[in-house]
């Protein structure tokens, strides 16, 4: 694990970066998540380095590595997102509020053990979101505006070389007993319906601008590219996320995608 500082030119990149631009706009509905989330994961985190005391220096160290890699995830999501903003889609803001305002939340009223296990839900999707774009979406990819490509790519090989971290924070603090296991469960579903509620509502206002001035033919046609794009993620990302359900699941065990290490010594 190592901090990457990537410098991006989101200059000339347009929304629909991707040829099918139902697609494009998913994972822009997506990118609002890093946005918000990570600073939330860096300020748990803190709390967890605390908790922690003197004990566990391995994972203490690891932790300031996920920090500062989660800053850099967040500094480039917000810089992309800024041009979604200012290529037509600026309502996206006023969806985005309530689910800033969520973490704000979580962080003042929510116990650590509950944010612990809701990072560990979110990195959990982040590693399986890793294997899916790296591996199940090269029909989507080609053809696509490198940068953004490349950006995603970055964070999530990023993702799952930390996938670790939350899940030995989560163990090093609550144990690896029933309760622990049943909890992790419980937040870990509660974290893919919050995040997938927020992106679903982002998705579907990004979709509805560009669809605005179509023909009804036109429109018939993303509709339809749109569902079967979304059947394409949903299958790829349920067989792997259905792991996360075992009381055996274990992050580390996970085999890095092809392509994942090339991409990272590009960035080292
Ligand atoms: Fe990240
Ligand atoms: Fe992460």
């Amino acid at each position: 694990m190592k901090v990457r500082q990537p410098t991006f030119d989101f200059s000339s990149i347009r929304p629909h970066w991707a040829p099918v631009r139902e697609f494009a706009q998913s994972y822009n509905a997506f990118s609002t998540v890093p946005a918000h989330i990570e600073p939330f994961l860096v300020k748990v985190m803190m709390r967890v380095k605390d908790a922690l005391g003197e004990k566990h220096p391995k994972l203490r160290a690891d932790i300031e590595i996920f920090n500062k890699q989660e800053v850099q995830h967040c500094k480039q999501h917000v810089a992309f997102n800024k041009m979604l903003y200012k290529s037509g889609y600026a309502g996206m803001q006023a969806l985005e509020k309530p689910y800033k305002d969520d973490y704000q939340r979580f962080l003042e009223t929510r116990s650590l053990r509950f944010n612990v296990a809701y990072c560990e839900g979110f990195e959990a999707m982040g590693s399986s979101a890793g294997q899916v774009f790296f591996e199940e979406l090269d029909e989507y990819l080609a053809g696509s505006d490198q940068e953004a490509v490349d950006l995603w790519k970055w964070h999530l090989a990023e993702e799952f070389e930390h996938r670790e971290v939350c899940f030995q924070a989560y163990e090093a603090l609550y144990g690896k007993g029933l309760f622990a296991w049943l909890y992790r469960i419980w937040v870990f579903a509660y974290a893919v319906k919050h995040i997938g509620s927020h992106t679903a509502r982002v998705g579907a206002y990004m979709n509805d601008v560009d669809r605005e001035n179509m023909s009804e033919v036109d429109r018939a046609a993303s509709i339809e590219r749109q569902k079967v794009l979304r059947a394409k993620i949903s299958k790829a990302s349920k067989k792997r996320l259905v792991k996360v359900l075992s009381p055996f699941y274990n992050p580390g065990k996970m085999v890095p995608s092809p392509g994942m290490a090339e991409l990272l010594s590009r960035f080292s």
